[in-house]
């Protein structure tokens, strides 16, 4: 009321929600939320802080565009709108729900070793049946049965990356999607995040200043001009420690899938 009575431009001016020109569809435990958490020091991107899970779960996609829409932050005319949500990834109906909204969607896809996303996701699951005062057999327990992987381990079937990517490939073109080494965004996030931005066509923005390194967490933690903050806590928790040869058997497991799903992508990465 009073920039009105002013004469100036209300501070909401030219702010709208729109719907996503790209979004992070995985992997779980990938490094996710530090990818989004990162492209939104970019002034060019508003982010939806929580999951959507829009296009992989019925009830909501029942409830429609509008409703999406209505999950999205405001954003000036001049932002791309970005929302994460890594079970997209290995939905068997979120590729072709987003395709027909929007073919010319812009998907990221933030990657690691199968081996290390598996005992990730295995950590997150274990600190949540914690929290709720439940047990959790052993790693080794759960993901190998009469000495091979459990291929019934839903865990598992995620590190599949050659698996899921087939369904995205059918409905977009290889341009639309940008791979993000997770590795490599953990130990040099400037490289990373430029390319993510050179791959969303942003002017870059976000350098080594957006960075510092944390030692007591072990992480980088990130910066603009007025705040510092790191990641919440539930990012980058110890892993528990595997057997050697259950994580032989695990690598041996996922060698041939890392390597269709390199040549699917046409890059390689240190987990082969
Ligand atoms: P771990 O907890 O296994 O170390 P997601 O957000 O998709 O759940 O991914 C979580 C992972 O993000 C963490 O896995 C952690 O390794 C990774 N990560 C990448 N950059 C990070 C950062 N700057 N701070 C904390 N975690 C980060």
């Amino acid at each position: 009321v009073e920039d009105a009575a002013m004469g100036l431009e209300p501070r909401t001016e030219g702010l709208r929600r729109n719907l996503p020109a790209a979004i992070i569809i995985g992997v779980r435990k990938g490094g996710t939320r530090a990818l989004l958490e990162m492209l939104n020091l970019h002034p060019g991107v508003a982010v939806a802080d929580n999951e959507v899970h829009f296009f992989d779960d019925d009830h909501n996609f029942a409830r429609g565009l509008n409703w999406y829409r209505e999950q999205m932050p405001m954003s000036h005319p001049k932002q791309i709108t970005v929302e994460k949500t890594p079970a997209y990834f290995t939905s068997s109906i979120a590729p072709e729900r987003i395709y027909r909204m929007d073919p010319g969607m812009r998907l990221l896809l933030i990657v690691r070793d199968p081996t290390e996303r598996l005992i990730s996701d295995y950590t997150q699951v274990f600190h949540n049946r914690v929290a709720q005062g439940k047990a959790t057999a052993p790693f080794e327990d759960v993901a190998i049965r009469e000495s091979r992987v459990n291929l019934e381990y839903r865990a598992v079937h995620r590190s599949l990356y050659d698996e899921h990517l087939k369904r995205w490939l059918t409905f977009f073109p290889r341009s639309h999607l940008h791979v993000v080494d997770g590795e490599q965004l953990v130990h040099n996030p400037p490289a990373e995040v430029a390319a993510a931005e050179q791959f969303l066509g942003l002017p870059s923005h976000v350098g080594p200043d957006s960075f510092y390194f944390n030692t007591s967490r072990g992480f980088f933690c990130l910066r603009n001009t007025t705040h510092e903050r790191c990641l919440s806590e539930s990012k980058g928790r110890p892993h528990p420690p595997v057997r050697w040869d259950v994580l032989q058997l695990l690598r041996d497991f996922f060698r041939e899938h890392n390597h269709r799903f390199f040549r699917m992508v046409g890059q390689t990465f240190d987990w082969a």
